[in-house]
Parts: structure tokens; sequence; C-alpha cells
């Protein structure tokens, strides 16, 4: 434990006031600001009705509204959408991605061979590239993430994994779990009738696996922290691991995003600064991958790599810098599936996704990311380049979409973020001459000469702690309405915050894929965090100020079961929630647009009457008066409604829709019998082997979706 660290406690005091209390005085904030200081003022100080009046011209027109009965909470087999809607099962796990392959079966034995040529397991973020701007809503490549694996799924016909606990795993079914991990691109088309269908030998189909090959980019490419076996240059990875939420750039290329990679590695022998905070596993990797170590059949050290124990006389004898080359941003070109590129600018941590701020001609590219880990950070990354619109994405034309995203996503500054209790944030720079709180250079405190920049990203954990970043609820989704420039970001839960103001003690826990356990074990509540042992989740709203470094934010609602007594957003039976954790704004145009829900619920008092959904509300019309705030409360709470129940055992992750609209888009993550049929609503009579899969929702008559 370093004296940093708990400076950092310290530092990050508990304001110890009740989340009541915290809303209350928030909604009142937000009054005297609009009362007092009128339209003009209040939308540079942050607030969204008064920035949407003004982006109007002030003119009073009909809101966009939600036309659909909110649906109830379900717990069956099924997905359930609302009346009028159609929901289709695409592309679920091991579908063959070309036509030579054998079709899916309920008995069929999965290899490396043919999981690499396959749909991945476990779908969470993606989103669809246009092939050509004509066809657009009709016809485009989905670029899909599969973060982990479902071990009795995938070897149900054999009666489950071998020695998955203990003992060495056959090379094969390692090699097939790695394949089934990363990133799936796969061509979809819609028929005229509506259905859609994956475009089987389509020069766009191709994986991603955690054993491709991928290239370092940025500060850390090339240094000596990422120097191994494979690569003594240090400039290239081998595979991506566990890419949760996604993102995408303006330029038309996809962004898969390391979440819970440190699990698949283990160091049984001395740590690491970076690899102890970040929490790798001391025994054994999550699914055992190095214990195939010495196989035979081994190349390259394909499964040694995944032990990082110092063992040799330097970096080139051993994998100690294996973890080194994962916890990025990974950039992906979808229309030519060149070698991936790993963004090291954007920081080093459990990545949840990458979502792209506000986008203006001749002003930086920014994005924001969080860490999902209990007590972890919220990031940005603001590029040096300014944003030249003759950069934007030109669908049907062939050039270098990864030259373009060197330019904008290798240099640039990244900031973690610090909530003030008063409704106003500073952003902290990761820089090596960036003022930690106790007055020193930031390359100083961690011990890194004066231009390692590449140490601090390594290490960029410590970098925020040492900086006095506020420890966040497991930060998850953003999400950004391109017109205000808002953003929305999702906290998932917490149950290591403290309500008694007590000392947090930090912790090298490994943590696992269900129970992030790194970083502080326990922190006092804050106002941005003010519940707790919060175990319904909030979602928090931000806009930047002119100043790069200034921010004001507000609580936009609290997750609850409808019969909490702690339930300050007013939530009821039609649109109680926990857990939220997808999140997308989706921008219908004229400063308006819907933000979706999604949620990953771990709260009992939710999940006994629903399974995880999506939601829907409209940012824009909560605030109906100059005085009623924007954010959902009792008096407004009826413009929240349940869109979608996913099935038994799922989570609900992953979303975007057509263009046009007509076609949303979501992912079903380890459900646990589900799907029965290509008909998403449909229950399965009797037992089938579970499959994730996206789902793509509809309505009857065509139209857009939601409204
Ligand atoms: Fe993979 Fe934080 O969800
Ligand atoms: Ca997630
Ligand atoms: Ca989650």
């Amino acid at each position: 434990m370093s004296k940093e660290i708990e400076d950092h406690r310290v530092l990050n005091p508990s304001s110890n006031e009740p989340f009541d209390a915290v809303l209350a005085r928030h909604v009142s904030r937000r009054s005297v600001m609009r009362g007092g200081l009128g339209l003009a003022a209040a939308s540079v100080l942050g607030f969204g009705g008064a920035a949407r009046a003004l982006a109007s011209g002030g003119a009073k027109k009909t809101p966009l509204s939600l036309a659909f009965e909110s649906v109830r909470g379900s717990r069956t087999d099924a997905v359930v959408v609302p009346a009028g809607y159609t929901a289709q099962v695409l592309v679920p796990w091991g579908t063959p991605l070309h036509d030579q392959a054998s079709a899916w079966h309920e008995g069929l034995s999965m290899t490396p061979e043919r999981q690499a040529q396959s749909v991945g397991m476990h779908h969470d973020g993606m989103h669809g590239f246009a092939l050509e701007p004509s066809s657009a809503s009709r016809r485009f490549v989905l670029a899909l993430n599969n973060e982990y694996i479902d071990q009795q799924a995938l070897w149900a016909p054999q009666g489950g994994p071998t020695n998955a606990e203990e003992g060495a795993r056959p090379a094969d079914e390692s090699r097939t779990e790695i394949n089934a991990h990363g990133v799936t691109l796969v061509e979809v088309a819609r028929s005229a009738d509506g259905h859609w269908s994956h475009v089987a030998d389509s020069p766009y189909n191709r994986r991603f696996t955690s054993a491709t090959e991928m290239q370092l980019s940025g500060p850390v490419a090339g240094s000596a922290y990422v120097r191994t076996p494979f690569s003594p240059e240090g400039v290239l990875s081998r595979g991506t691991n566990n890419n949760c939420g996604n993102g995408f750039t303006p330029w038309g290329t996809y962004l898969a995003c390391e979440e819970n990679w440190p699990n698949v590695f283990v160091n049984t022998g001395a740590r690491f600064r970076d690899d102890a905070r970040i929490g790798i596993p001391t025994e054994r990797g999550r699914y055992g991958w190095e214990t195939s170590a010495g196989d035979t059949s081994e190349w390259d050290g394909e499964f040694a790599r995944f032990d990082i124990t110092p063992r040799g006389a330097s970096a080139l004898d051993d994998y100690r810098n294996e973890a080194r080359t994962f916890g990025y941003q990974v950039e992906i070109d979808p229309y030519t599936g060149e070698r991936a590129v790993k963004r090291t600018a954007m920081g080093r941590f459990r990545h949840e996704g990458c979502w792209l701020g506000k986008l203006v001609p001749g002003k930086p590219v920014v994005f924001y990311s969080g860490h999902d880990a209990r007590n972890e950070y919220v990031y940005k990354f603001v590029s040096d380049a300014a944003w030249d619109p003759a950069d934007a994405n030109r669908p049907g034309e062939a050039y270098d979409r990864l030259a373009i995203g060197a330019k904008y996503l290798d240099e640039g500054v990244l900031y973690a973020a610090r909530f003030e209790a008063d409704g106003r944030g500073e952003w902290l720079p990761l820089t090596p001459q960036a003022r930690t709180r106790d007055g020193r250079p930031l390359h100083e405190a961690l011990g890194l000469a004066a231009n390692d920049l590449a140490g601090i990203i390594v290490n960029t954990c410590d970098a925020a702690d040492l900086m006095g970043a506020t420890p966040m609820d497991r930060p998850e989704w953003a999400s950004v309405d391109p017109a205000s420039g808002e953003v929305y970001i999702t906290l998932t839960n917490n149950s290591q915050r403290t309500g008694d103001g007590s000392t947090a003690t930090y912790t090298h826990d490994g943590g696992s894929l269900d129970e992030p356990g790194v970083g502080f074990a326990t922190v006092p509540v804050n106002a941005a965090n003010p519940r707790s042992e919060n175990g319904a989740g909030h979602i928090i709203r931000w806009r930047e100020r002119d100043d790069v470094a200034a921010f004001g934010w507000e609580v936009f609602v609290f997750g609850a079961a409808a019969d909490d007594a702690d339930n300050p957003s007013g939530l009821t039976e039609a649109n109680q929630f926990a857990s939220p954790d997808g999140l997308w704004f989706d921008d219908r145009g004229e400063g308006e647009g819907i933000l979706w829900i999604q949620t990953d619920n771990g709260y009992e008092g939710v999940a006994e009457h629903t399974n995880d959904q999506l939601l829907a509300v409209v940012p824009g019309a909560l605030g109906s008066g100059e005085d009623a705030p924007s954010v959902v409360h009792a008096d407004n709470q009826q413009g929240l409604k349940r869109f979608a129940v996913g099935p038994n055992g799922a989570e609900v992750t992953g979303i975007f829709a057509t263009p046009d609209r007509t076609a949303l888009f979501i992912n079903i993550q380890h459900p646990g019998n589900w799907p029965a049929s290509e008909d998403a609503t449909e229950s399965a009579s009797g037992s089938v082997r579970p499959r994730a899969a996206t789902v793509v929702i509809q309505k009857r008559d065509g139209g857009p979706i939601g409204v």
C-alpha cells in the first residue's frame, strides 16, 4: 500500500450527504440558474433544457414523444417488445461466416478452426458501417464485440470444459476459447419483406480473436514496457480480449474496448506496480489458458504468454510484458480488415467503451471512457489534431482510414474526472508535468523519468489516483447528445461504497469478470456517488465548459425498485430498473433524441419483477417549464418507459439503429435457455443450448422505432 493511495483517500473526502438531499439541492440549483441568469447564461453553464431551447431558436415546439405502451416486467425465456413490434434473432454465436462450413446444430462440437470462422460468443457493443450511402439502412458491415464465453455452452456436447478449475487445459480447448473472444465483422442485409440475414462468404466477414496479431501505436508503442519475445521492438501484440462496450469514429472505424482483460493473465511471482493495481490474478488465469503451455502443438508461446511471471534474465526471455500490450482502445477498419491498432494514448485500464464527444470543425476530437471496476474513474481523451470534416467517413470509397485514426488518436491528452460536490467538475491531465494533489510533477510521483508518457499510460490508474480523480460507482457506457454536447454515463452499482465515511482500503485483489474488485476496496460516498452500498446504480450527465478542464454535472436518474424507500426518481412498475449499463443517445434531429438505457441487473428488488431490459426516455421532453429540471423525478417519471425485456439469465447490451431508425439492433448476452427459434419472442418448450445473439427490433408497419 503506497502513501499516495492513502493520501488519495484523505483528499477525496465524503460529503456524507444522503442522496435525496443531493438531488434536491441540484434541482434547486437548476431553478436558481434559470431564474437568475436567463437561458443564455444557463446554456453556458451546462443545463440541457435551456441549451435545447436555444438550439431551436427559443421557439416552442412539440417535443418528441414515445409512442408505445411501457411493456410489463417479464421473467421468461423470451424477448418481450411492445405491441406492433417484431424481434428477430440474427447472427447468434457459432453462425458460420462462410458457406463451406456446416450449419450450426444443437450438438455441434466446436473446434479452434471452426470457431475462428464463426461468429464469436457473448455479444456486447456493436455498430453498423454502411457499404454505400444509398443502402445504409438495409445493408452494412456489423462490427460486434464478443466479450467473454460460457464454457458450459461452448463445451456442452462433451459435458463441459476439461480441467476448468485445476490441471492443464487441453490445447485445442484453449485455442477454441481464445477464438471465441474478440470481434466479429459480418455483412448483414435486409430483404424486401423486412427479414434480416447475414451474407455468407461476404469479403467483409472476418474475425479478430484473442490471438490475432495487432499493432501498438501511440506513446507506449516501441517503449521498453512492451518488449516481448514475440515483438522485441515492442510494436506488436497478439489478440484483443474481453471487448465490452464499443465506440466508432467519425472517419468510419470501429473501436473495440478491452475491459476485463487482466483476468486472462496470471502472475505467480513478483508483482509489478501496474499488474497489481489493475488486478491480474496471482494463481490461475480466468480460463487457465496458460496451463496449455508446453503442449507439443504450442506455437510461439501462444499459451505461455498468458503467464506474465518474470522467470528469465530479461523481458525478452519471458512474457512479463505481455499484459502491458492489453488494456487499450483497439481501432479496426471494418471495410478492409487491415491489422487492428491499439491506440495507447487513450489510456490503459479496464475500458468499458469509447464514446465520441460533440464534434466541432476546427476543435479537438474528444472521446470518453469509463473504467468499470468499483471505485475507478471516468476519463476523456482530447486529440491534439483539430477535426477536419474532410476526414469524415465516405462509405463505398477505398482509402486508409487507420491513417486518419493515427492523426486523431495517437497524440493528445488523457484526463481523469474529478466531480466536486457543488455540481462543478474538473478534468485532471495525466501528463508527465501535471501537478499531483501534493504539488509534485506526476512523473516524479510515479517514479518515472520526466518525459516518460509511456510509463504514465501503463500506470494510468495510479496516475489518476495521484491527481485526485473521483472514485466512481463502476462507470459503464456513456453517450453524447451531439447537439448539446451533454454526456450521459451509467454508474452501474457499487457494493463497496460506505455511508459512514469510513476510510477506504486499497487492495490488490485480483477480482473477476463478475466481481470487479480492484482499486479501492471501499470508499465513502461523495456527491456524484451519493448512495452507500449502491445496488441499483444511477446515471450522471455533464456538459463541458469552454475551458477544456471544466464541466458541470448532475444526476439524471437513480435506479430503484418501485417499492424501495430509496427511490428519488419516483420509479414505478412501468419503469423500475437497476444496474444501468448500455446507453445510447439516439439523435432524431432538431436537437432532440431518445436516450436508450440497457441494464445488467444484480439488484434483487428489481430482479424479482423483471429480467434485464431496455428503457427509453426523451430527455428534452422531461422539463416542461423553465423551473422543471430535465432530469427524471417523481413528477415526470412517466417519460421513462420500458421498451423491451430480455430472456432469463441474459444481459441486454449493445445498441444502434439503422440511419432511418426503422431497425433497432440490441444484443442478448449470456441467456440461460434461448433462443428457441429465429423469433426472439418465442420461449423454448424444452431446453436449448444457449447462444448469445443480436436481436433486430422493427415495427410491423415499417415505421421508425419508438415514436
Ligand atoms: Fe463488460 Fe462493464 O461490462
Ligand atoms: Ca457492460
Ligand atoms: Ca455490467
